[in-house]
């Protein structure tokens, strides 16, 4: 084990937790989103396209993120679904995903009454292992969306290439892992579309919303089409005739307002969050029974969270036994990540996706080859989940909070490991 040896008693057992003080917090929104949105309400309509502030949101993040265009939409899974509808999915169609994500990334394959197929994982990054995805690829394969979990870049280029090689588009999932870069490039610009949540609990927030960059000038006006009821406001005159069913999935300018002035502050918050997590990666490295999460050579992570596993014979001591040490020296650990893999929650393993007596889109009524899943499917995402332990990563954690998690990860794996 690297690091100074700690040998003290267990804050568990009576000893002194290595936390001596509460971690760091400190104010999200200020001054500059007040500003904003007064500027907003003063425009007297809060109507993306009769405003100005969605196009100023759009115009900021396409130039941040280097792109030609972006549209917004009103949460990260709508932005998925908003992906999806560009790119053209529809019945019977399969799409690639990740069995560890939220359940956004799946949502609007269910709702074009799409397949989602899972790809198992690397069992240390935790996220698409690319020869997994390209054994599930079929004839009806679709897309792909690639889920970059924890801020932590997935192997985008060898996904990119495998969907070439079988053409199918590829979505990027990016919710998690703002200015997340990966050979110098930020994840959501490899494959044909990037997608972006603004929920609450993500790098910034504006309550809820969400964006869509791509280069392709084609998959930019569908995607702004179908998030708007797949209306045509292009012209002089609003075209409602959709040529195709799609939801109302627009930001508002209150939204945009708020997220122009957190776009200001995301660079600032990835940064600190990649600096205390490649510190606490780099000290974590090396001890029995503990695996740190794997971080690309290349990529800047931007630790939306950060994760490691567990081997319990080597480390002596079960994950309950562990995170509860943990979390007595004041960490606040979680064991585990989701309780289950996505393909083990109840509609999926019961098919009963839509209410009533419909097993749709698992019926094959669309031709669709993939009616059950079940609990092996994806073997490494299920060990990775009984495995895992969860740290939180926040940008206004200091060094102080991260010495002494540094210090009571140590001495729990030191006692448990010399026990
Ligand atoms: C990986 C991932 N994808 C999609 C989403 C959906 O985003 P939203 O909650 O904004 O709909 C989330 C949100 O938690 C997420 O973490």
């Amino acid at each position: 084990m690297k690091g100074v040896l700690k040998t003290e008693k267990l804050a568990l057992h009576g000893g002194t937790p290595a936390k001596t003080v509460p971690y760091g917090t400190g104010k999200r929104f200020g001054k500059e989103e007040l500003v904003k949105l007064e500027e907003a309400l003063n425009q007297n309509t809060l109507f993306y396209w009769h405003g100005h502030m969605v196009k100023d949101f759009c115009k900021k993040f396409a130039d941040m993120y280097g792109v030609k265009h972006c549209v917004t939409t009103s949460s990260g899974t709508a932005s998925i679904h908003v992906a999806l509808g560009a790119v053209g999915v529809g019945p019977g169609d399969e799409v690639i995903t990740s069995p560890i994500t939220d359940m956004g990334s799946v949502i609007g394959i269910l709702y074009q009454n799409a397949i989602p197929v899972f790809a198992d994982l690397d069992p240390y990054s935790f996220n698409m292992d690319p020869k997994s995805v390209e054994e599930k690829i079929t004839d009806k394969t679709k897309a792909i969306v690639v889920v970059h979990l924890a801020g932590n870049a997935a192997e985008i280029e060898e996904i990119c290439k495998i969907a070439k090689k079988h053409n199918v588009y590829v979505i990027e999932d990016c919710a998690q892992s703002y200015c997340c870069e990966y050979k110098g490039k930020y994840a959501g610009t490899f494959g044909d579309i990037g997608c972006f949540s603004l929920n609450d609990f993500k790098h910034i927030s504006a309550g809820d919303g969400g964006m869509v960059v791509t280069d392709n000038e084609e998959l930019y006006y569908k995607a702004l089409m179908f998030a708007d009821k797949n209306f045509n406001r292009l012209g002089t005159e609003v075209v409602k005739n959709a040529p195709y069913l799609a939801p109302n999935y627009r930001m508002n300018e209150l939204t945009a307002a708020v997220g122009i002035a957190q776009l200001d502050k995301v660079k600032d918050i990835c940064a600190k969050r990649n600096v205390y997590g490649d510190k606490l990666n780099a000290a974590l490295q090396g001890i029995k029974g503990l695996k740190p999460m794997k971080v690309l050579d290349d990529c800047t992570c931007s630790y939306w969270f950060y994760m490691f596993r567990i081997d319990e014979a080597e480390m002596g001591a079960t994950r309950a036994e562990f995170v509860n040490a943990l979390r007595a020296e004041g960490v606040p650990a979680q064991a585990g990540y989701m309780p289950t893999c996505v393909y083990q929650y109840d509609m999926f393993k019961n098919g009963t996706i839509y209410p009533g007596a419909t097993k749709c889109p698992l019926d094959g009524t669309y031709g669709g080859r993939v009616k059950e899943y079940k609990d092996g499917d994806c073997p490494e995402a299920e060990a990775i989940l009984s495995t895992c332990i969860k740290l939180n990563v926040n940008e206004f954690y200091t060094e102080q909070d991260l010495a002494e998690t540094i210090e009571a990860i140590q001495k729990v794996c030191n006692y448990f490991n010399n026990k």
